[in-house]
């Protein structure tokens, strides 16, 4: 069986209880922004490509209210690797030039404090918060875009309307991850969770930072997450490393970014005897850029034969050329691939764990599920889930 994903007014519903024992009064300000899956268009986003991500209805909800002073507290109902749960923060100074926080412990708390630095328009007041999660952590399903895409949102709804793009907004969600979690993503993520729209996938162009909605509603077929329940250690400095290597090549071959080079490219690097590695990640981006666009148009057409193929090609190139994948991703989609009436598998995110994303024919789900939870050397968790709507703000 799938996991049950709780309703957005359950969530919200246990947040506002715990904002009740908590700070014994009640909240009025409630929002929420959701996790996404990557359809395909993987390691793409830095390289200014297009990528076509979902948003999830595992959501992450903040419910508080605004108060006077100068000090936020907030709590946190999420199990988190760095306690504690509950944190303060000293709001920047209303006349101050520069709107800075320092990061500082616990980890999850400078997700909410990075938004806050980087909040565009007024400076916002001081407030208290719970904040309830339905996203995995750590497993790739950007729970740290969720959480920063909430935490914007509720200054919005504290602030007052803003008349900041949704680009903006995600762009300054972005910078916090960057200069407070130390993690120089690329803009996907905050994207997504921004602008998705429940019923459709979203292609996304990380160079325009314009996006196209795709329908993907038809009940003849099902996105099935499986998260793997690993994660090595490498994610972090490898993701890094493969930035660096794709700008590099770019570098070389005196473009831009690899967004705009083609095959002909690659050959050149091997005429000019660049080493294999450099190769094999261009390659990769070269590649996936050109399938990014083919599965937008094949899931136009309802064409899912297409479609999968095509994730499964992107696996292999992540697998082998960007060598982003592990054993356990690998053996997920091997055994999905193995079901009749699976459509497609590959990882999703960033890798080295976490999850894979399979398409489905609706009537396999459950074969799907019971064939990978009896063959899995680890211990699988799958969601069964629909495209669903970016950040909202639900009162205020
Ligand atoms: C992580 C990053 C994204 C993107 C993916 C890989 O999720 O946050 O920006 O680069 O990895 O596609």
């Amino acid at each position: 069986m799938a996991e049950t994903i709780p309703e957005i007014k359950s969530v919200v519903q246990e947040a506002k209880n715990a904002f009740k024992k908590e700070f014994n009064e009640e909240a009025n300000i409630v929002v929420y922004a959701p996790g996404r899956v990557n359809l395909i268009g993987e390691h793409i986003d830095y390289n200014d490509g297009f990528v076509m991500p979902m948003a999830l209805p595992l959501v992450t909800v903040m419910v508080g209210k605004k108060i006077p002073g100068e000090e936020t507290t907030i709590l946190t109902m999420n199990p988190h690797t760095d306690p504690p749960n509950k944190t303060t923060i000293e709001m920047p100074n209303k006349n101050a030039l520069v709107k800075t926080i320092t990061p500082g412990p616990p980890k999850w708390s400078n997700y909410v404090k990075g938004v806050i630095s980087n909040y565009i328009g007024d400076t916002p007041p001081a407030f208290k918060a719970v904040i309830n999660s339905t996203v995995p952590t750590g497993g790739g399903l950007s729970s740290s875009a969720a959480i920063e895409v909430a935490t914007y949102t509720f200054l919005d709804a504290l602030v007052g309307p803003s008349a900041v793009m949704p680009t903006d907004k995600a762009l300054a969600c972005q910078k916090a991850e960057h200069d407070y979690a130390n993690v120089p993503c690329g803009i996907m993520d905050q994207f997504i969770s921004v602008m998705g729209k429940k019923g459709n996938a979203l292609l996304i162009d990380c160079r325009s930072m314009t996006s196209t909605l795709i329908p993907m509603s038809d009940p003849k077929i099902v996105v099935l997450i499986t998260n793997s329940n690993v994660k090595h250690e490498l994610t972090g400095s490898e993701y890094a490393t493969r930035r660096t290597q794709c700008h590099q090549a770019a570098l070389i071959l005196k473009k831009l970014s690899l967004r705009d080079a083609k095959m002909e490219d690659i050959d050149y690097l091997k005429k000019i005897n660049t080493d294999e590695e450099t190769i094999k990640r261009a390659r990769h981006a070269v590649t996936e850029i050109q399938r990014t666009t083919e599965a937008a148009e094949a899931l136009k057409k309802k064409d899912y034969k297409k479609f999968g193929q095509l994730m499964v090609a992107s696996h292999n190139s992540l697998r082998d050329d960007f060598e982003v994948s592990c054993p356990e991703l690998d053996q997920l989609v091997e055994l999905a691939m193995q079901v009749e009436g699976v459509l497609g598998s590959r990882m999703t995110g960033g890798g080295f764990g976490g999850c894979t994303v399979t398409l489905v024919n609706s009537t396999a789900v459950t074969k799907v599920i019971d064939h990978v939870k009896k063959n899995y050397k680890g211990k699988p968790t799958f969601y069964v889930c629909k495209p669903s709507d970016g950040a909202q703000i639900l009162s205020k």
